[in-house]
């Protein structure tokens, strides 16, 4: 069988539903699985920082019999001058899977191109698919179903934005897009997950006005003002964001049993409040950790 990449959402479109529910069984059965993966080794290949991401995927194999090798991209023949394309057929020798975390997502497709192993994103400039389905998993733990469920992302419009965008129209999520008019999710992107939430009944809308677009929410998501790699100035993004920083009034306009994620990590005080980020509607702990639990079911499904 052809090996397969998760390197998009969209890679693995029609088995996220099930990815979800595995997710959850794999979580709810931790402790007590077999080794599916024994003897098999995931090469993760960062040339960014990582504390989730990184741990979360060294766990989520252990514990399924296999073994990670961490690498810093920088510190490889490849940060010297030798080609993506030679580093990506010699690991296809050595290991089962690729975990990559790029600054740039045409370095991911290429990779993904001639590794003859599963690529799997661990973040790049365009999404965060991982991410995206952990936030899956979390809403479907805390809300129960996603049908006529809102979720409203306020902030930059940046890769995990870009992945939600995805993730929410294929689970029938209804996802507002609040992001100020020079930051929103990247086009193609927001137009291809329009497109997937009206053959799937449910709504992906851009908004600029926090307070209208938070009304009736029933989770509000943020992320950083400030990605890596990117240049924009504190002082520029403070200004630039400043009103959609979710804090209790915001929250209050949401309905009363409104929860509220961020990928973390988080900036108490810019794009979220520290009273809100610590606060009882806050369930970014239990998201975070089941980054674990998704990442099982990515790698039990394409390593196997
Ligand atoms: N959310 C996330 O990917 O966190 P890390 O950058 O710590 O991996
Ligand atoms: N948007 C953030 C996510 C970090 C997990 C970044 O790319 O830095």
């Amino acid at each position: 069988m052809a090996k397969r990449d998760l390197i998009s959402v969209l890679d693995m479109k029609d088995e996220w539903p099930d990815l979800v529910d595995l997710s959850i069984k794999l979580k709810r059965e931790r402790g007590s699985h077999n080794a599916p993966l024994e003897g098999k080794t995931l090469i993760m290949m960062f040339e960014k920082p990582s504390t989730r991401t990184r741990i979360s995927f060294d766990v989520a194999i252990t514990e399924l019999g296999g073994h990670a090798l961490y690498i810093d991209v920088s510190k490889m023949q490849m940060g010297h001058g030798e080609t993506v394309e030679d580093t990506a057929k010699v690991m296809s020798r050595f290991a089962h899977g690729i975990m990559y975390r790029a600054y740039d997502y045409k370095m991911m497709d290429r990779i993904g191109e001639v590794a003859t192993i599963p690529v799997i994103s661990g973040l790049d400039n365009l999404e965060h698919p991982c991410q995206a389905l952990a936030d899956m998993v979390t809403i479907k733990e805390k809300k129960g179903s996603f049908r006529g469920r809102k979720l409203v992302y306020l902030g930059d419009g940046n890769n995990v934005c870009n992945s939600l965008l995805y993730a929410s129209a294929i689970m029938g999520l209804d996802m507002i897009a609040c992001c100020p008019a020079t930051r929103m999710p990247n086009a193609e992107i927001m137009l291809g997950a329009a497109r997937i939430a009206d053959a799937n009944g449910s709504r992906i809308i851009a908004s600029h006005d926090p307070s209208e677009a938070c009304k009736d929410a029933d989770i509000l998501y943020t992320d950083t003002w400030i990605s890596m790699g990117d240049d924009t100035s504190e002082e520029k993004a403070m200004k630039l964001f400043k009103m959609y920083q979710i804090n209790s009034e915001l929250l209050s306009i949401a309905k009363k049993d409104c929860v509220v994620m961020h990928c973390l990590p988080a900036h108490r005080g810019q794009e979220i409040s520290a009273e809100v980020m610590d606060g009882p509607q806050s369930i970014v702990f239990d998201q975070a950790e089941n980054r674990l639990h998704a990442q099982k079911a990515v790698l039990y499904t394409l390593l196997r």
